[in-house]
């Protein structure tokens, strides 16, 4: 089939999420191996989104491929309440990775029904209903999970689970306080606590935020911030519960986000790199204080794939190439020859306001104005104002780059395979698109 026949055959049987359906104009793909996909035209593009910033190991890894293989040989599947080698041995490896006393897992097949679970987990331990979360955040598309987003894909679909309760952001470029970073007092730090306060501490469960903050525009908070939020959390019997998601297995140049500032969480969840999308898969890791809670109490959660051996296997393979391949130290690494590419194209171009980098986890920031900052499309733009925005994803596509654009981000979030003649292609070639996005500054 052609690429257009494969899109026709899409656009008339199935639904792409998040879009008006008229609208959509999807790629098509065939191939994948390494940083780069295939179209059935032919076409290649450098895969700087890792797809849905999961596929951190790069496309076509053998290790996982042979892996996955031989499992679904040996045994494709048994049920959750039967003990297997792998998941015990995943549920060991991620005891061994994860910081603090997180000890215990509970497998799920993605990020939201983590967060769903973790969720389960905060009030039943805790035996209080309230969550605290962010509003540029996104935790997953399930009721749950969308309350819990202040992302505005939670508009349309409420009302959902009751208890959620959303707090602003540490985003410093534009500073809800209307402080800069030099100048602050953490306005927003010192916020949380005082909405935790006012919904009085004794019904806040927990208080979820995401290792760095993904979608929602690339929020690197301030190195004080997390630390800060966990000894707030300590000073209410709160549960911390952070979602890694899409900050972590080595996303940011650590296995997870929060190793950056030495925090240890009482509820970690996670989903994308850990089979690195070759298998669906997500987990609930939780602090041994609450791994010995449910010793004696029935545990009200399950899944008919929790579990499922194919996933465990794709997720001991993936996690032998991160270690194998040094991909973690390869990010930190990437990381800073791109952060370095990233602030010559704000230096050069008149577009672009900010760039936030972490690891290989990085956003380019457009304005109309650099003093004034007023964004080159307002945040939850409609299609008719996106202005010149609009043109990015072509330009991009034309090019031969696939990567997210969204309102007035650009997200640059290459595998961790990356190397550096790699990273300066995909680097021209944003310079590229800049030009183009600079036609629409003042
Ligand atoms: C931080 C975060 N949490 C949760 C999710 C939801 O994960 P899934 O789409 O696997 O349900 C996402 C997805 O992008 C995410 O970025």
């Amino acid at each position: 089939m052609t690429s257009k026949d494969i899109v026709n055959l899409n656009r008339e049987y199935v639904f792409f999420s998040w879009s008006t359906q008229s609208a959509v104009n999807p790629l098509s793909a065939v191939r994948t191996d390494g940083v780069y996909f295939w179209d059935a035209d032919g076409k290649r593009y450098l895969d700087f989104s890792s797809q849905l910033m999961n596929v951190n190991i790069g496309h076509g890894n053998q290790k996982v491929i042979k892996a996955i293989q031989q499992q679904v040989q040996e045994m494709a599947f048994v049920y959750p309440g039967i003990a297997t080698e792998p998941k015990g041995r995943l549920g060991q490896m991620l005891a061994e990775i994860t910081p603090g006393d997180l000890c215990k897992t509970l497998f799920t097949l993605g990020g939201a029904e983590a967060n769903e679970n973790a969720i389960k987990f905060a009030r039943l331990y805790t035996g209080r209903h309230k969550i605290i979360a962010r509003y540029r955040a996104y935790h997953g598309a399930t009721a749950g999970a969308m309350a819990l987003s202040g992302d505005p894909r939670r508009l349309p679909v409420e009302p959902l689970i009751p208890g959620v309760i959303h707090v602003m952001d540490p985003y410093c470029y534009r500073c809800p306080f209307g402080w800069t970073l030099e100048t602050c007092h953490r306005e927003c730090i010192a916020h949380v606590e005082q909405v935790i306060r006012f919904e009085g501490p004794d019904n806040v469960a927990a208080l979820i935020l995401e290792g760095v903050t993904g979608t929602s525009g690339l929020i690197i908070p301030p190195d004080d911030y997390w630390p800060r939020m966990r000894e707030i959390c300590d000073r209410y019997g709160i549960l911390l519960i952070d979602d890694e998601v899409m900050s972590g297995f080595g996303r940011t140049g650590e296995w997870f986000a929060v190793d950056h500032w030495g925090v240890a969480p009482d509820i970690m969840t996670m989903a994308k790199g850990l089979t690195s999308g070759y298998i669906p898969l997500g987990a609930v890791v939780v602090s041994k204080d609450i791994a010995d809670y449910f010793e004696d109490r029935p545990l009200p959660m399950g899944l008919t794939y929790s579990g499922h051996p194919v996933s465990m296997a794709a997720g001991i393979a993936t996690i032998g190439v991160y270690q194998e391949q040094r991909l973690i130290e390869n990010a930190r690494a990437m990381g800073g020859v791109f952060k370095e590419g990233l602030e010559e194209l704000k230096a050069r171009h008149s577009s672009v306001g900010d760039v936030r980098c972490i690891g290989l986890f990085s956003v380019i920031e457009l304005v109309k104005d650099k003093e004034t900052k007023e964004p080159l499309a307002p945040w939850n733009a409609k299609a008719h104002e996106m202005g010149v925005m609009a043109q990015v994803p072509s330009a991009l596509r034309e090019r031969g780059m696939y990567t997210f654009s969204k309102w007035n981000w650009i997200f640059a979030i290459p595998p961790l395979s990356i190397n550096e003649t790699e990273l300066h292609d995909g680097l021209r070639i944003l310079d590229e698109v800049l030009d183009i996005t600079d036609t629409g500054t003042r």
